[in-house]
């Protein structure tokens, strides 16, 4: 079979089977690092490889591992997250008593309990919403259990290491009280249906893998997601091209704010 053909095939197969469609990836970065992997393995075909993620469960949750980029940080790009605490958040409690915040494509948790820890400074963790989302199940356990290292610790500031992480065996547990204010969930934002009225969606460093067309309809997904006056915060390598196409208008570097009807 020819080596397109062999790819194409496998990508249906695994629609058919996750309803994770890899064809709104990238192609040439989704093909690389699976080629590498099924090479790993010693499998000569994505034919072959597919016969045999088919019957292997561990097989299986491997591959899902790896097409699913995990990497997460505390306070990912600082800088952003100060303007969020210091202008956005504040802009939006004068507009409305309760927030409701969703973290989409969260990972190991260490971007909502970012989001948990700077509302919690500001005083409204008690009348905030908090959902996070992702793909991947085995990440979204890791979250719920809240266990991190020393090193990804890296950029929480020190008081709030002090007050919402407990030390234990070299690892540092997110405290109860956080825990209980976030709601994680299985969702693919590319496959299922969001909840709306939200104030704020944080989607970061996720859309830089999928395609044009994928971004295009995310983009007026999270738009109609958000109230309006609401904020998308992307990554700081996502911006987006023409926002009022979606309806958004640039609030700042890499916050969109959804233009009122
Ligand atoms: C690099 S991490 C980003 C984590 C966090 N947002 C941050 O910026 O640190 C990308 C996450 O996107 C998730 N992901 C990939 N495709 C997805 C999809 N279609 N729907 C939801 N989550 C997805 C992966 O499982 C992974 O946890």
């Amino acid at each position: 079979m020819h080596q397109d053909q062999d790819f194409a095939q496998f990508i249906v197969r695994i629609k058919q089977k996750t309803a994770i469609d890899l064809s709104q990836y990238k192609e040439a970065q989704m093909k690389r690092r699976l080629t590498t992997l099924r090479m790993k393995h010693g499998f000569q075909s994505f034919d072959e490889y597919w016969m045999a993620i088919e019957k292997n469960r561990s097989l299986m949750n491997e591959f899902l591992d790896r097409m699913t980029i995990n990497v997460s940080e505390f306070w990912r790009n600082p800088s952003r997250f100060e303007v969020l605490q210091k202008r956005f958040l504040p802009e939006l409690l004068n507009t409305t008593n309760r927030l409701k915040v969703w973290s989409a494509a969260c990972s190991t948790g260490e971007e909502p309990y970012t989001l948990a820890m700077i509302l919690s400074e500001l005083g409204v963790l008690q009348r905030t919403t908090l959902v996070a989302t992702d793909l991947d199940a085995g990440v979204l356990q890791k979250a719920a259990e809240g266990s991190y290292l020393e090193r990804s610790l890296r950029d929480v500031p020190p008081a709030c290491i002090q007050k919402y992480f407990k030390q234990s065996e070299g690892a540092y547990l997110i405290s109860d009280q956080l825990k209980q204010h976030i709601q994680f969930k299985q969702q693919n934002l590319l496959h299922d249906a969001f909840d709306d009225s939200f104030d704020l969606i944080v989607c970061r460093n996720v859309m830089i893998y999928f395609t044009e067309e994928a971004k295009h309809l995310l983009y007026h997904k999270f738009a109609k997601a958000l109230k309006p006056g609401g904020l998308l915060f992307v990554g700081s390598t996502e911006q987006i091209f023409s926002p009022s196409q979606y309806g958004f208008e640039t609030a700042d570097t890499f916050f969109y704010r959804r233009v009122s009807n």
